[in-house]
């Protein structure tokens, strides 16, 4: 009974190539006004850094595991920086929208303080990492909250006016906020500063999501704005891919719990089965029913696996770096989170693991692959040898996630295109200074 329970847990999860060449086939085809299911937001970025970039400018990145205040300074193609982690706490993150502006402004003008600017007026990129309709480069209205955020009277607004307007209430700082970008923009961005074949930005973190270098003139909802000859940076808010439906053929029931108990329900189901805030969770919710089955642990495990997050995403990384047959490496990561496991139980949750990790990597690089074609059909004659700049815990952290989104993802382009994925070092808040110092030339 246990060896089928098994077995069906890691068919549910494994997706073969074919679907994965139907899943990528659908998400690239929705550049049009129409747009729906990918919102393909245009950033209003048209040209990567090219090195003539320079100025001192403050960088604020909201919206990954941490909220950074930066300060960046771009001369001759060095960029020297600083930055402090700010907490924001839980209440502020599903309170009032003004009590969450208010304390980014307040961490914005310790920064300052400290950085010693408080005397002068400074240029701000904002990194913010949500879907927003752009209309400029400094103008961004929040579409709706993903992840863990919910404040409220924040959705339909301009970010940037908001935190203006916080900047404003304190009247301690100065700041022109001259740029509005999105965390996959950003790492696009300083990834391109430093390899000009960079065209494809990727987060692999809390949340899931790319963005890729379009040419204009394939933008219809840029309603006759476009630059013929162009280029414009598209966020395409992947994360959402799924919502109408798309993907119910290849999500579990293990799937439909965790989006059920999200905090934004039928919401962001592709982003649901890849990213950092949800991978724990999937693995909880199957370990939790192979249990309630006699199949793992004992009922004294039942308390812990009922608790919601009680598995982190980073004891699936911990477990899955470990040998299969290393059980007393996994036997130990699972008596810190107080669960009693002999040799048997162990290698149940590796699988779980494994499969969990492994169908993770494979729908990034569905959608990674899906994107490199796409470029690909702007000079279907040449071989295209693209850089896709890459960002997250996940991505950094899982020992197996990175690899295996490479070699998938090339599996999937064919003959004629090769990925290359560099990671970004500096995160987004640096390709915010790069676009602010754009912006302002
Ligand atoms: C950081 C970037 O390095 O990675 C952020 O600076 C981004 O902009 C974040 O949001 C994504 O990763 P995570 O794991 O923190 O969500
Ligand atoms: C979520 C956000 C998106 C962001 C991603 C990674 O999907 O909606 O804007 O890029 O998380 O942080």
């Amino acid at each position: 009974r246990e060896g089928v329970k098994d077995a069906k847990v890691a068919r549910k999860f494994k997706i073969n190539t074919e679907n994965l060449n139907q899943i990528g086939s659908e998400n690239p085809s929705f550049l049009t006004k129409e747009a729906i299911l990918v919102k393909m937001l245009p950033s209003f970025v048209t040209h990567l850094p090219d090195g003539r970039e320079c100025g001192t400018f403050i960088a604020l990145d909201l919206g990954g595991t941490n909220f950074r205040v930066l300060l960046i300074d771009i001369n001759e193609e060095q960029i020297d920086m600083d930055s402090q982690i700010y907490r924001v706490p839980q209440e502020c993150m599903t309170g009032t929208g003004e009590a969450l502006f208010d304390h980014i402004a307040k961490c914005m003008s310790d920064f300052i303080n400290r950085m010693g600017f408080a005397d002068r007026k400074i240029a701000c990129g904002f990194t913010f990492s949500f879907p927003c309709e752009q209309y400029a480069i400094n103008s961004a209205s929040l579409i709706t909250w993903t992840k863990g955020f919910s404040a409220t009277g924040v959705e339909g607004k301009d970010v940037v006016t908001l935190l203006t307007e916080a900047v404003a209430r304190r009247g301690d700082i100065t700041v022109d906020i001259v740029a509005v970008v999105n965390d996959t923009v950003g790492t696009l961005m300083s990834c391109a500063f430093e390899d000009h074949a960079c065209q494809i930005g990727l987060i692999a973190g809390t949340g899931s999501n790319a963005c890729y270098m379009e040419k204009q003139s394939n933008i219809t909802k840029l309603d006759g704005l476009q630059d013929a000859d162009g280029k414009m940076c598209i966020n395409m808010e992947w994360g959402a891919f799924g919502d109408d439906g798309a993907l119910d053929e290849w999500t579990t029931e293990y799937d439909r719990i965790l989006d059920a108990n999200s905090v934004h329900p039928t919401k962001q189901r592709f982003e649901k089965m890849m990213a950092g805030m949800y991978l724990g969770e999937i693995v909880r919710l199957i370990l939790l029913d192979m249990c309630k089955e006699g199949i793992v642990f004992t009922d004294d495990a039942l308390p812990i696996l009922e608790t919601p997050e009680s598995f982190g995403t980073h004891m699936v990384s911990q477990i899955v770096d470990n040998q299969p047959r290393h059980f007393a490496a996994v036997q130990n990561i699972l008596a810190c989170a107080d669960i009693g496991a002999i040799r048997r139980d162990c290698e149940i949750v590796y699988m779980v693991c494994d499969a969990v990790s492994r169908r993770a990597s494979y729908m990034c690089a569905a959608g990674i692959s899906a994107i490199a074609i796409k470029i690909h059909q702007n000079r279907p004659d040449e071989y295209l040898d693209i850089t896709c700049g890459v960002d997250g815990s996940v991505y950094k952290k899982h020992p197996t996630f990175a690899k295996l989104l490479k070699v998938k993802t090339n599996e999937l382009v064919g003959l004629g295109i090769y990925v290359n994925f560099r990671l970004s070092h500096d995160g987004s808040g640096k390709g915010a200074a790069l676009v602010s110092a754009v912006s302002t030339r």
